[in-house]
């Protein structure tokens, strides 16, 4: 096992986003919108994983984009002719919205993967960028809320307390274990909800799954991520796998794990978007206030409906049966 002596670590300044999938899970919405453009009430996705990292210290966002992305650098530029606008009009709060979209010192590097091979070969596409320095890696489907605590912030303190690089993960049902990579937990088990990894498996067998325990979208990686997955071979669904960069590392250098308490929301999945959507709503008290009632409504109409459908099911089941 590696050594747990804390080595010197440097600031974690840099995080690296990938958003070069084709989002097809969405299609036609993301026929010419990138998936990461999608609102969540008012916001794009992408847009809830920069505030995250800025507010753990961020200050350099390197974006991996592909073919039909361009829309997100507008998202992020400074638009001065709205600004202009919306000032000599006196709509103040709108045109403060539009400023925070990216704080003054944030600088943010966009780089394209030509081709999709992973995410592995996503993250590897910013290693000019990110040089020997240590980075946050941040899938933007993942909405983590921040009420309890700001997981990458929380993340960097364990990197600085034991110069080991940190992944997120979070208890999933053991069938869904097949859908993530999975921890594999040495010694002691989880402890303060940290634990040391002693490796990962990409998306196991059911069967094989060492654990329980998913990596969900968040990473603090050490610089020695880069060069390893130059030399990562196409693993799982034969692309090159983060993960698997990250087995090579965790070997060497050890490895943690930090254990969320917070709500999180899959918005690559229809679903996870839906619930994002309603649960970030209610948190705006005039949406609330008027979204409630509607709410109510629509699901004692979800419940008519079932029961008037539920004879019918009865009986197509005791058939089967039979
Ligand atoms: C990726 C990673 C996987 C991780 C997951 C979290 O998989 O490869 O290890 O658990 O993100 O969302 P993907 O969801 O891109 O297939």
């Amino acid at each position: 096992m590696p050594s747990p002596k804390p080595k010197t670590t440097q600031k974690v300044t840099k995080a690296v986003i990938p958003a070069a999938g084709l989002g097809t899970r969405f299609l036609p919405a993301t026929k010419a919108m990138p998936k990461e453009m999608l609102t969540v009430v008012n916001k794009p996705i992408i847009q809830y994983a920069i505030e995250e990292a800025y507010e753990a210290g961020i200050r350099e966002f390197i974006i991996i984009t592909g073919r039909g992305k361009a829309v997100m650098e507008n998202h992020f530029d400074h638009p001065y002719e709205l600004a202009d606008t919306l000032q000599k009009k006196g709509k103040l709060a709108e045109l403060e919205s539009v400023n925070k979209v990216l704080p003054s010192d944030a600088r943010i590097y966009y780089t394209r993967q030509g081709q999709p091979l992973g995410l592995g070969h996503a993250i590897a596409c910013a290693a000019a960028i990110t040089g020997d320095d240590p980075f946050a890696v941040l899938l933007p489907d993942d909405i983590i809320c921040r009420d309890k605590e700001n997981p990458v912030a929380e993340m960097i303190k364990i990197y600085q307390q034991t110069g080991q690089s940190v992944v997120l993960a979070e208890e999933v049902p053991h069938d869904r274990t097949n859908q993530y990579g999975i921890l594999s937990l040495a010694g002691k088990g989880i402890q303060n909800r940290r634990a040391q990894v002693s490796s990962f498996v990409e998306k196991p067998k059911i069967e094989e799954a060492p654990s329980n325990l998913a990596i969900i979208g968040r990473y603090v990686l050490t610089p020695a991520h880069m060069p390893q997955l130059a030399q990562t071979k196409p693993g799982k669904a034969g692309e090159i796998q983060l993960t698997d960069a990250m087995v090579e590392v965790c070997k060497r250098e050890g490895f943690m794990g930090y254990v969320s308490q917070s709500k999180r929301f899959d918005c690559g999945d229809k679903v996870g978007f839906q619930m994002a959507n309603l649960y970030f709503a209610m948190q705006d008290p005039y949406i609330a206030s008027r979204l409630q009632p509607f709410l109510h409504q629509t699901a004692a109409q979800y419940d008519r409906r079932r029961e008037v459908r539920l004879p019918e099911t009865t009986k197509s089941a005791g058939k089967k049966a039979s």
